[in-house]
């Protein structure tokens, strides 16, 4: 099957461990769509100088943030890509400290700006039930739904403990790898 169409997808990794279950999750969604003839590109918001929301709305007078950091340069990114694959491992049944932070940041962007982009999700989490996952995806799917996106599916990835263990599951995989030919093949 041909790919709908040209896609840039934009690979957002929520975990600070290098090499582990979120990262791999996300790297394979994103090899699978550039098989299909996306384009890709990754950032690790570890890495990142992100603040955290001061509630000053300031952003709801001026219409940017007060905050100058690598937020403005992430959200160039976000704004130019169709697809955002989203990956935190689950932190106390929530998404991790970067993930949340940058999520907040979201308060201060022109909401119309994010309509239409597609969601992947992907959750690698140490419990062995897919349950654990609800509240991140509640959580994302409600976003979504307030800001226009479309919420297209997530990868849940349970009993992932050690920082590879996601590549000795190849059901898993093999389900990240299918997400990615998706996204490639819907309008
Ligand atoms: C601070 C912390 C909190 C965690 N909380 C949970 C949790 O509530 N439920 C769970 O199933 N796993 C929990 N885990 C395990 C991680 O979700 C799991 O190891 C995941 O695969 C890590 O992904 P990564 O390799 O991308 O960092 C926690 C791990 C850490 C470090």
């Amino acid at each position: 099957m041909m790919p709908y169409k040209d896609k840039h997808i934009l690979g957002i990794v929520g975990s600070p461990r290098r090499g582990g279950n979120t990262e791999t999750l996300v790297d394979t969604i994103l090899a699978s769509a550039v098989e299909q003839g996306a384009t890709s590109e990754k950032v690790i918001l570890n890495d990142l100088e992100i603040a955290p929301c001061q509630a000053c709305n300031g952003c709801q007078r001026t219409g940017s943030c007060v905050q100058k950091d690598d937020m403005e340069k992430l959200l160039i990114l976000m704004k130019k890509s169709d697809v955002w694959v989203l990956g935190t491992p689950i932190y106390w049944w929530g998404p991790t400290a970067q993930f949340k932070l940058f999520l907040d940041r979201w308060y201060g962007i022109d909401q119309r700006s994010f309509q239409g982009k597609e969601v992947i999700v992907a959750i690698p989490m140490g419990g062995g039930d897919e349950h654990y996952a609800r509240h991140i995806i509640g959580m994302l799917r409600d976003i979504c739904n307030y800001l226009g996106m479309k919420y297209v599916e997530t990868i849940v990835a349970p009993g992932m403990n050690g920082r590879g263990s996601v590549r000795e599951s190849s059901r898993t995989l093999e389900l990240a790898r299918a997400a990615g030919m998706r996204i490639m093949n819907t309008c």
